[in-house]
């Protein structure tokens, strides 16, 4: 049988936040399309669940502690990939968190915590990927930004302003390594319901109107926020990943997988 097109067989792929949630879903997909995933995630217990289930798709993976705010902690990481696969070819940094806060009430921890971890986090991976990958002469980084990072939403300045710096930042990384064979692009998720969104703590749960359920939350910012008026998956992200690990001619892009919502 002729290989499809959008075959990763025998690339290497590293995926932070890949325990749970968006980045376990596009682990996955990278390794239904070939690829050997290793995980990394905050606490090892999380990677290691992400480990497992690369496994089970009958793919090499490893699991590793990051936290991707620490600078040694990142390069620990993208060192021990490198020992034990010899490469990294597809670098999906994902790990982010989310807050709420309208912008006088916002403290500046909490401005820092979403910055550290969506801004500099993604800073951090990329600038010790790149030079692994211009070894390599050969690379292909995909930044986890939102829809967020192309229309600001009240109560999320501080996260808008993490996620229109991730775009940013993915253009002009970008740019300084497109004659090098890497790719630089930034995923911008529009409505996925993974712990971010879902349950209490999530923002349906936050956003509830008095004596609505968190349920009813759910289903009423998917008809408010997005076109075809339901969320998005997990796979929908890996659908684009697998795209954009497998094109050499796209770059410096900020890509939505978000329903019709944003351009
Ligand atoms: N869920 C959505 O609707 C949505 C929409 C747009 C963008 N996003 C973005 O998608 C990405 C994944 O979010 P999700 O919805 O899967 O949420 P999630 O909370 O399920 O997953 C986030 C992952 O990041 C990890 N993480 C957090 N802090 C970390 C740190 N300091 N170091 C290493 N890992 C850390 C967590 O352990 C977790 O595995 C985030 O960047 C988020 O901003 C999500």
């Amino acid at each position: 049988m002729a290989q499809s097109q959008f075959s990763l067989e025998g690339q290497i792929a590293l995926v932070t936040g890949g325990g749970r949630g968006i980045g376990n879903g596009i682990a996955q997909s990278l390794a239904r399309a070939g690829a050997d995933v290793v995980i990394a995630d905050y606490t090892l217990e999380l990677a290691e669940t992400g480990a497992q289930a690369i496994t089970a798709l009958g793919r090499r993976s490893a699991a590793i502690q990051v936290d991707v705010r620490k600078e040694d902690s990142v390069k620990a990481m993208v060192e021990a990939v490198v020992k034990q696969f010899g490469r990294i070819d597809i670098a999906m940094n994902n790990a982010g968190i989310v807050s709420l806060g309208g912008v006088e009430e916002l403290s500046v921890e909490m401005w820092d915590d979403v910055l550290d971890i969506n801004l500099r986090g993604v800073f951090l991976c990329c600038k010790h990927q790149i030079g692994v990958m211009r070894k390599q002469k050969y690379g292909r980084i995909i930044n986890t930004a939102s829809i967020a990072g192309k229309v600001g939403f009240p109560g999320l300045c501080h996260y808008s302003a993490s996620k229109f710096g991730v775009i940013g930042m993915t253009n002009a990384i970008a740019k300084e390594v497109a004659k090098d064979g890497i790719t630089v692009n930034a995923l911008c998720p529009g409505i996925v319901g993974t712990g971010m969104w879902r349950g209490e703590t999530g923002l349906s749960g936050k956003w509830a109107l008095p004596g609505e359920s968190e349920e009813a939350s759910w289903e009423r910012h998917q008809q408010i926020f997005l076109p075809q008026g339901e969320a998005q998956t997990p796979e929908d992200m890996g659908q684009m990943v697998v795209y954009l690990a497998c094109a050499p001619h796209v770059t410096g892009q900020a890509l939505a997988v978000d329903g019709g919502f944003s351009l």
